[in-house]
């Protein structure tokens, strides 16, 4: 199973990454989470990437086809993997290709997950995750079981995200149509993109995902 989430900031792709994660038991390769851990180690290219996100822009093709092409041939996803915020730009997508045909692999689909832009700021206004394992909350729509808990791991310390704010907001959802938004006439040309109605209540969005993944195999 290898798949691409597409769409928006705030449309569902690292909540719906979360649980097909689990369902298929393949890993959900989040190229945000894996630069937010490089800026929180201070390697190198945690340094380049942090002022970049925090402006709300694309960090450099270079720097994340490098991570995105190690990351792959890690020994978990030798039966797949699911991509969140990968590729974001036609040169990381014809990259990918290049990476798979290298590998003999080929990609199942591009699940793109479609959400009103208005729904989109509020989604993002109200995230936070657990501060130990990373599981994803919303204050409205996914709050913890237990007020204060974390629903799988207990945890009790919770974060929420710089680049989440009004002003990067904006600026990342205009990367989003301007760079983002031509891989869909690219992968369409392909016959890959099966869209999602992401304004439906989570669940709903998975059971929508679940369905066209069952007709593909
Ligand atoms: P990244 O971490 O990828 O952020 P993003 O694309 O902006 O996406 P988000 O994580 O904000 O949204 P999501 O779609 O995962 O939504 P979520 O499931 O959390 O990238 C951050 C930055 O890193 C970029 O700006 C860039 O600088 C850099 N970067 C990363 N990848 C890059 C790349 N490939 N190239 C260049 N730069 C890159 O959901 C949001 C909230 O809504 C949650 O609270 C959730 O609980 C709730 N929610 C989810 N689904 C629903 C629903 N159906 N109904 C109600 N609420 C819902
Ligand atoms: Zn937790």
């Amino acid at each position: 199973m290898r798949l691409v989430l597409l769409g928006p900031p705030g449309a569902g792709k690292g909540t719906q990454a979360q649980w097909l994660t689990e369902r298929y038991g393949v890993p959900q390769l989040s190229t945000g989470d894996m630069l937010r851990a490089a800026v929180a180690r201070g390697t190198e290219v945690g340094r380049e990437a942090k002022g970049v996100m925090e402006r709300g822009e694309l960090v450099s093709d270079d720097i994340i086809n490098r991570i995105v092409a190690e990351r792959i041939d890690e020994p978990d996803c030798a039966s797949g993997f699911i991509l969140d915020g990968f590729p974001r730009t036609v040169a990381q997508a014809e990259a990918l290709d290049g990476m798979l045909a290298a590998r003999s692999q080929s990609l199942d689909a591009v699940i793109e997950i479609r959400v009103d832009k208005d729904a989109l700021v509020e989604r993002i206004a109200g995230r936070f995750a657990c501060a130990k394992c990373g599981a994803g909350y919303h204050d409205t729509f996914k709050p913890t079981r237990l007020a204060g808990v974390c629903d799988q791991c207990g945890g009790t310390e919770f974060v929420r995200r710089k680049d989440d704010n009004a002003e990067t907001v904006r600026a990342r959802l205009e990367a989003y149509e301007r760079q983002t938004a031509p891989l869909l006439p690219f992968y369409e040309a392909r016959g890959l993109v099966r869209a999602v109605d992401g304004m439906q209540p989570i669940e709903q969005v998975t059971a929508a995902i679940e369905k066209i993944l069952a007709q593909g195999r």
